[in-house]
């Protein structure tokens, strides 16, 4: 078991039957739990050259912020539809349960720029390969999906075949 993984929280049968819902409160709430979250992220990029973490609602937030901060990065939300108060570009997707649209700012990547993207967790992709539609179209060059849980069951990866994606712990 990696040292980060016994800080997540495993809940069966939600948000509907059948799901494994992988909590990430369990690790944040905790301060070594999110050091050890945080740095293991940052060490899955370190090498790569980039100017922009894009982090997608919600949780995204939560690692997306402290890594840009961290490592001296700008920081850029994709929010829900309906959120961002400026112009927007969207796109929608299908998820593990349910589908949703999410929005960028159209000035929030410039031309050119390198882009890594953060999340939680990768489910079936659907959350970050929307998002990539989004970068792209607005010029940004996607160079990482990182995210601190993967749930290689359910193919993500597939999705973004092109693409370098990085993540912490891995569910089977
Ligand atoms: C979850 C998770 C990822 C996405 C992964 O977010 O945080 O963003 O689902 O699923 P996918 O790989 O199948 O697209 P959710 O949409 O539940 O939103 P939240 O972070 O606001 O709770
Ligand atoms: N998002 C999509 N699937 C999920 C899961 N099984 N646990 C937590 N977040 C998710």
């Amino acid at each position: 078991m990696s040292t980060v993984e016994k800080y997540i929280r495993s809940i069966p049968d939600f948000p509907e039957q059948g799901i494994i819902f992988r909590d990430i409160t369990t690790v944040t709430q905790d301060p070594e739990g999110l050091q050890l979250a945080i740095k293991s992220m940052e060490d899955k990029i370190k090498d790569k050259d980039f100017d922009v973490i894009v982090g997608l609602e919600a949780r995204g937030f939560m690692f997306g912020t402290p890594i840009a901060f961290d490592m001296k990065k700008a920081f850029v939300p994709i929010r829900k539809k309906g959120k961002l108060p400026w112009k927007t570009i969207s796109e929608s997707y299908d998820l593990e349960y349910g589908s949703a649209e999410i929005e960028i700012h159209t000035d929030a990547i410039k031309e050119g720029q390198k882009v890594v993207i953060v999340d939680d967790l990768i489910a079936t992709g659907g959350t970050v390969k929307a998002a990539i539609n989004l970068i792209e179209r607005l010029g940004g060059e996607v160079v990482s999906c990182l995210f601190l849980t993967e749930l290689a069951g359910l193919n993500g990866r597939k999705a973004l075949e092109g693409y370098n994606v990085e993540s912490v712990v891995v569910y089977e």
